[in-house]
């Protein structure tokens, strides 16, 4: 039956659609898939779907060829079908490369080069394409690859320079994968009538314990049949068609592998599809069937180009002033927070499970600060998604992930932190079958047992965090084991992980004991506090600053590890600052950035930091004196932090200082590891002026970079929008000076998830000066504590220009190791004042 209502929302949707067809047909024009291909953006380049399972690009042999391809001018390895992107550490995934050949020299088969490390070749810089859904490449063998992809299935077309021969176009397909981490007794089948090649690896997870098979099934078109094979090492036949091949005792596993050749060129080329699967070759086979059944190029590049489309749809801006390299900045990083985590639903071997399953988490350390939360405003039914997914693998594997690819358990960085992604998808009202109480039980099991191995999930040391309050340094754990190194980072990332378990039990009532337990241990991190440490630079200047965050031994004793250490200026590049035995007692940064690491208790931190403006003058010399990376995911929520402080301003002013000295939209633009998105997360959150305090129903207000930005939400339809007045493309007015809600005088410097999903606006009146505007107490963001030592409005004495240092590019802050490294980015002098 057919209700007016229902008519009405469908006209409505109509009305949706038309209107957003429009604009977001711009938006996918914004989207740069290779910014961050240079310099460690290890970003992947290539072609994908939302989510997708199938990431068809070319493979170089870069230093950081995490992502697969990098415009660093390396050679072409082969074209693989499942990738990662912007992760550090090994490279991952890379698995079932093709490589083309025009011919074999003298059409001996033999003359064909089959071995990864002896074929691979160069390629034509000016030839690559990338855009969401299709990516083309020429190699200096004149051989054009252009590809594009389906949910599981890549499709690749060679196209071959005519040989003057006339030779048989050869493809081979590879058992390989990017960090050659095959281990033994991988197969290949080809049929010889059909040249359908299937089969199955076994490999290694890139940061993570374990290993994982995946399945493969291989269909060729555009010519027939010459004849085809398998090839081992550097020899091949086509008298043999199964191959199952050894790992070998050397580095890199032994090259293995079927090939194919081809009677004749066709001008239009010769298309390779690849379906991959983790379940079996059939289901990789039925999916290629299903989901590329003609083979047809130009359909399935369209249907991806839509489904991007789609997903970019919901946020619009007024282009109107502003320079076009920010508006791809801003694309392009919303693009890439939908790249990973990868939907693999229906493709998990390790449980029967009804609930969808996501992979590729990689890691929630990075992406729970602003990557999942801007995925609850912009795609909340995949966040929704996501989150049933890892209650799910709670439910069968015993513990919530923190990290989590290839099938495998990731490693776990400090926290829990799916906690905080659990509470912050609870609390922004997430709904659709999610099973919020086993989500909790999840949460408190995080809290409340120590897993055997805490170095994959759970926590280390909880015994002691019960009875001692903090992680000590040199814990006595023989419950559980893991890396006995971050005390501090973990202390204050369980205090936090405590925090949101509090929040969440709120919400759900009937918890009151739970409410009070959680509570008191997220005030954990106060502990920790060293209220006479200080701080000296490395050449034995105090940094004038006294208080911060210690490890201390299990009697109560400080350690004495300096401030300073593991941070960007730490002279000392030898000091290892992540997951080694020998690593420090904060995970890849430093005391000093981890001091401000109080996200549900900013009151208290101010009050112990000597007020407001003692908390500012540490938060501008943290950023002023390179002490902070902002390559590197803590540092995120360090450029709103003044919000807290009364000082709004100065997070406006803080985020044009990063924003795009040190993201810029070329090939070397990142200032380190996109880290999944999580990189791309923070520039489209900083430049819509919304920035998430995660765990928290809390959005920092900050002027957005463009007049107008309007966004959609996917589940009411309704549309938010925030308007600058007096907007100045220049950006020299970014101080709000006041501001209206729906028409209503607004005064707080933050805002709650209801903006978005009952599309509220928000009008902003910019200025060139710091205003009184979000400076008073009752204009402060929530704290646990009462914000003490406040004037009435820090900001009516602030009625001036600020000035800050400007932008440098931090020094490298890569650690050697297992570390996600964050590597530097370029730099572009700014122009702030
Ligand atoms: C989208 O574009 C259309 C046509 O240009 C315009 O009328 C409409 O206001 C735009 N929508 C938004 C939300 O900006
Ligand atoms: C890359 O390929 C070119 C030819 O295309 C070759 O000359 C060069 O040696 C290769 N470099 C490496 C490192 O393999
Ligand atoms: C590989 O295959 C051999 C021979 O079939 C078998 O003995 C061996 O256990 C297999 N290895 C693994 C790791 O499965
Ligand atoms: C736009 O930004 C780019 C990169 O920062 C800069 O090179 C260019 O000059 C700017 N264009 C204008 C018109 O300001
Ligand atoms: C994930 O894949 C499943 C199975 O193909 C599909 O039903 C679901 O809609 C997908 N989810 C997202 C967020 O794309
Ligand atoms: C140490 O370095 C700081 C900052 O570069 C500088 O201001 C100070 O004068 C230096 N102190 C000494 C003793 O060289
Ligand atoms: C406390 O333990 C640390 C580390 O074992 C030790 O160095 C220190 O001397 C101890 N302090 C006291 C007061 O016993
Ligand atoms: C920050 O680092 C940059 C580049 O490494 C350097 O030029 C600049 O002087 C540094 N600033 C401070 C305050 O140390
Ligand atoms: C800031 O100063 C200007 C001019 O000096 C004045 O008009 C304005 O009212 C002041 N704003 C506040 C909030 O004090
Ligand atoms: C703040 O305002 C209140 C009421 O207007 C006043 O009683 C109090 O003294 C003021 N405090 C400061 C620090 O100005
Ligand atoms: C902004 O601040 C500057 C420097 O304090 C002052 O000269 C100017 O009058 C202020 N402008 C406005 C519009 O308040």
């Amino acid at each position: 039956m057919v209700t007016k209502g229902r008519v009405l929302l469908v006209v409505q949707s109509l009305l949706y659609r038309l209107v957003f067809a429009q604009n977001a047909t711009d938006n996918l024009r914004y989207v740069d898939p290779l910014i961050g291909s240079a310099n460690g953006g290890n970003v992947f380049a290539g072609a994908t779907l939302p989510y997708g399972m199938a990431k068809a690009v070319a493979d170089v042999d870069s230093e950081s060829n995490q992502g697969g391809f990098t415009t660093e001018g390396g050679n072409v390895t082969g074209f693989s079908t499942m990738h990662d992107s912007g992760t550090g550490g090994s490279p991952s995934l890379g698995n079932f490369a093709f490589f083309p050949y025009a011919s074999c020299p003298g059409d001996e088969l033999d003359r064909c080069v089959f071995p990864k490390t002896a074929r691979k070749i160069h390629y034509d810089a000016n030839s690559v394409v990338a855009k969401p859904g299709y990516f083309g490449i020429t190699l200096a063998s004149g051989v054009a690859a252009d590809m594009t992809t389906a949910q599981h299935t890549s499709l690749f077309r060679f196209k071959f320079p005519a040989t003057a021969d006339g030779g048989s176009p050869l493809i081979l397909l590879d058992l390989t994968d990017l960090a050659d981490s095959r281990q033994d007794n991988a197969t290949i089948s080809v049929d010889a009538a059909t040249g359908r090649m299937t089969g199955n690896a076994k490999f290694l997870p890139s940061f993570g314990s374990g290993s994982w098979t995946a399945f493969f099934c291989a269909d060729f078109k555009g010519a027939d049949i010459r004849d085809n094979g398998i090839f081992v090492n550097s020899r091949a036949s086509a008298d043999v068609k199964d191959l199952k091949v050894s790992r070998g005792i050397n580095s890199g596993a032994l090259p293995g592998g079927g090939f194919i050749r081809f009677a004749s060129t066709p001008v239009d080329g010769l298309l390779a599809r690849i379906a991959v699967s983790l379940i079996s070759s059939e289901q990789a086979c039925s999916s290629a069937e299903a989901e590329i059944p003609t083979f047809d190029l130009d359909t399935t590049r369209a249907t991806a180009e839509s489904a991007w489309r789609e997903k970019l749809a919901p946020i619009t801006i007024s282009t109107t002033g502003v320079n076009t390299s920010l508006i791809t900045n801003f694309y392009s990083g919303i693009y890439r927070t939908m790249v990973n985590p990868q939907n693999y639903t229906g493709e998990n071997p390790e449980w029967q499970s009804s609930e969808p399953y996501f992979d590729s988490f990689y890691c929630l350390w990075d992406s729970f600060r602003s990557q999942l939360p801007f995925l609850t405003i912009l795609d909340p039914a995949s966040l929704t998604q996501m989150i049933r997914s890892l209650i799910d693998t709670y439910e069968h594997e015993g513990w919530l992930p923190d990290c989590r690819m290839s099938l495998c358990k990731g490693y776990t960085q400090g926290g829990s932190n799916a906690d905080v992604v659990l509470t912050d998808g609870y609390i922004k009202g997430l709904k659709d079958g999610i099973d919020w109480e086993k989500g909790y039980q999840a949460v408190v099991k995080d809290a409340e047992v120590e897993p055997y191995d805490w170095s994959n999930e759970g926590r280390g040391g909880l015994d002691s965090w019960k009875s001692l309050g903090y992680i000590p340094t040199q814990d006595f754990d023989y419950k559980g084991f893991g890396t006995m190194t971050r005390s501090v980072s973990r202390s204050l990332e369980y205090a936090y992980n405590d925090f949101c378990i509090a929040r969440m039990a709120n919400g759900l009532g009937g918890k009151d004991d739970d409410v009070e337990k959680y509570t008191e241990r997220s005030n954990n991190w106060k502990n920790l506090y060293y209220k006479d440490q200080r701080s000296l630079l490395f050449n034995g200047s105090d940094t004038g600053f006294t208080g911060f965050f210690q490890g201390r031994f299990m009697n109560g004793t400080w350690n004495t590890q300096d401030p300073l250490w593991c941070s960007t200026i730490d002279p000392d590049t030898s000091r290892v600052c992540s997951l080694q035995s020998t690593g420090q007692e904060t995970f890849e940064s430093s005391l000093w950035e981890y001091g401000f690491y109080v996200p549900g208790d900013q009151a208290a931190l101010i009050a112990l930091y000597g007020g407001p403006e003692g908390f500012v003058k540490r938060l501008n010399y943290l950023h002023d004196k390179n002490i902070t990376y902002i390559g590197n995911e803590p540092s995120f929520l360090t450029v709103f932090q003044y919000h807290y402080a009364g000082r709004p301003a100065l997070s406006a002013l803080r985020s044009h200082f990063y924003i795009p000295s040190f993201f810029s939209p070329v090939h070397d633009g990142l200032p380190g590891n996109d880290d999944s998105g999580a990189m791309g997360s923070f520039v489209a959150m900083s430049m819509m002026g919304l920035f998430p305090n995660p765990g928290q129903n809390v959005y920092l207000i900050t002027p957005p970079f463009f007049e107008r930005i309007s966004i959609t939400s996917p589940i009411t339809g309704k549309t938010a929008v925030i308007r600058n007045l007096n907007f100045d493309p220049s950006y020299r007015a970014i101080y709000i000076q006041s501001a209206t809600l729906d028409g209503v005088e607004y005064t707080k410097n933050w805002i709650d998830h209801s903006f978005f999903t009952e599309g509220k606006e928000l009008v902003l009146t910019l200025g060139r000066n710091e205003s009184a505007w979000g400076t008073r107490v009752q204009d402060l963001p929530p704290s646990l504590s009462e914000y003490v030592g406040f004037g009435n409005g820090t900001g009516t004495g602030n009625n001036k220009t600020v000035v800050v240092e400007r932008g440098r590019r931090a020094r490298r802050n890569a650690r050697v190791g297992l570390a996600e490294s964050a590597d530097m980015g370029g730099f572009f002098a700014a122009d702030l004042l």
